[in-house]
């Protein structure tokens, strides 16, 4: 779900503007017992905040499953009416497949293509949320959110409640739209790997999803920058989210933590180069001054929220399902449909602390790669940035 942002004075106190976006916090859902409507028929999975407390967490094992698929994932294509991609740098839709008759050869695969494309849809989705959470602990051990909601029914509590109704009409004072960009849950030790959210209810139109390539961020740099990032770390931060919970008047189940991770990761199985920052969580880059950081992050930041080349919007129906891979996208909502109702379901698994581009090079010999580079070469076509700057210099966009 979105992070909730707020800002602090020099003097450490919460600003104004913070206050303002904490009791207009539209990212916390209506608890379920707030509305009234108890003949709506995912009621069950409305959000709850229950008063419970759970421990830090621990490092964890994680093994990627896209490691062990068929590069050329024949049994998912196989299986599929249709496969599309929906724009050449993320998104992909395959037709006719039945998520819940997934074989574990098919699962591998649909790791594997969710890291290359960065995220992958289905519609007419029937699996139940006990099934999608089954399909999610495929790729790696659930994540337990420590304070956004979990449906009331017992036994879900890996489960990640998206919830907006007529009870809560979204306030464009509280948030520049720029800011919502966010990968789930970056500052903890090991963020999330291949997440689903399935959409149970959704407006007749609007609440559209938007998911940015962090892959495609790296591509767009000047070698010179791709090198500059690859040293560098950043500080993600859960304080925010959790000060504007308790804003709400929400309880925490576990206290926020603060994680450093490196700017530029590399995915373990694709090998390829990712920008791993986002205007959610991400606070600094450590060891540089803070101008110099101030100004790297909003323009990697208003990259991501700004370049279309990156991104693809999805138009949700009921029991479509996407999978994304948070290593290497960023995404948001719209809130453009109050007072309709929008609902969904999200599957979390962990995936493996970030790597640097140093330290894959160390564990695996081998060198990460440049996603779009990679790509021109299979097509033959030779790589170089003065040609990328030629053809803009010919007036490259229309
Ligand atoms: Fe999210």
């Amino acid at each position: 779900m979105a992070p909730v942002a707020t800002n602090q004075n020099r003097n450490g106190e919460t600003d104004r503007v913070a206050q303002l976006k904490q009791q207009v916090n539209p990212f916390y859902s209506p608890n379920a017992d707030s509305a009234v409507d108890d003949t709506y028929e995912h009621a069950a999975y409305k959000p709850y905040f229950p008063v419970i407390d759970w421990a830090p967490l621990q490092e964890i094992e994680v093994t990627d499953r896209g490691q062990f698929a068929d590069p050329e994932k024949k049994a998912l294509f196989g299986a599929a009416n249709k496969v599309q991609h929906l724009t050449p740098a993320i998104g992909t839709e395959i037709i006719g497949i039945d998520l819940r008759q997934l074989t574990p050869a098919q699962k591998d695969e649909l790791a594997l293509l969710v890291a290359e494309r960065g995220v992958v849809f289905f519609r007419d989705q029937e699996l139940n949320i006990h099934e999608q959470l089954d399909l999610g602990r495929h790729f790696g051990p659930l994540h337990k959110h420590a304070t956004t909601p979990i449906p009331k029914e017992p036994g879900l509590e890996e489960v990640h409640v998206v919830y907006n109704d007529a009870a809560r009409r979204p306030d464009p004072a509280a948030f520049a739209k720029s800011e919502l960009w966010h990968s789930d849950v970056t500052y903890e030790i090991q963020p999330p790997s291949t997440t689903s959210l399935k959409v149970i209810t959704c407006p007749e139109n609007g609440g559209d999803t938007l998911w940015s390539s962090g892959y495609a961020l790296y591509s767009s740099l000047s070698p010179g920058m791709q090198t500059y990032l690859e040293g560098l770390t950043a500080l993600h931060s859960a304080v925010a989210q959790a000060d504007g919970s308790r804003g709400a008047g929400l309880h925490v189940r576990r206290e926020p933590v603060e994680t450093v991770h490196p700017v530029v990761r590399v995915h373990p199985v694709t090998g390829w180069k990712s920008v791993y920052v986002n205007p959610g969580f991400t606070r600094r880059i450590l060891g540089v001054p803070k101008a110099e950081s101030d100004t790297i992050l909003n323009f990697l930041f208003q990259q991501i929220s700004s370049n279309v080349d990156f991104q693809v919007r999805f138009r949700w129906e009921r029991n479509s399902i996407a999978f994304w891979d948070n290593r290497i996208v960023t995404h948001t909502a719209t809130f453009d449909f109050w007072p309709q109702r929008r609902h969904a379901l999200r599957a979390t698994p962990h995936g493996e602390r970030p790597e640097s581009v140093e330290d894959y090079e160390k564990r695996t010999g081998k060198a990460p790669k440049d996603r779009q580079i990679e790509i021109w070469r299979q097509q033959g076509i030779e790589p170089l940035q003065q040609k990328i700057g030629a053809s803009r210099a010919r007036g490259y966009n229309d």
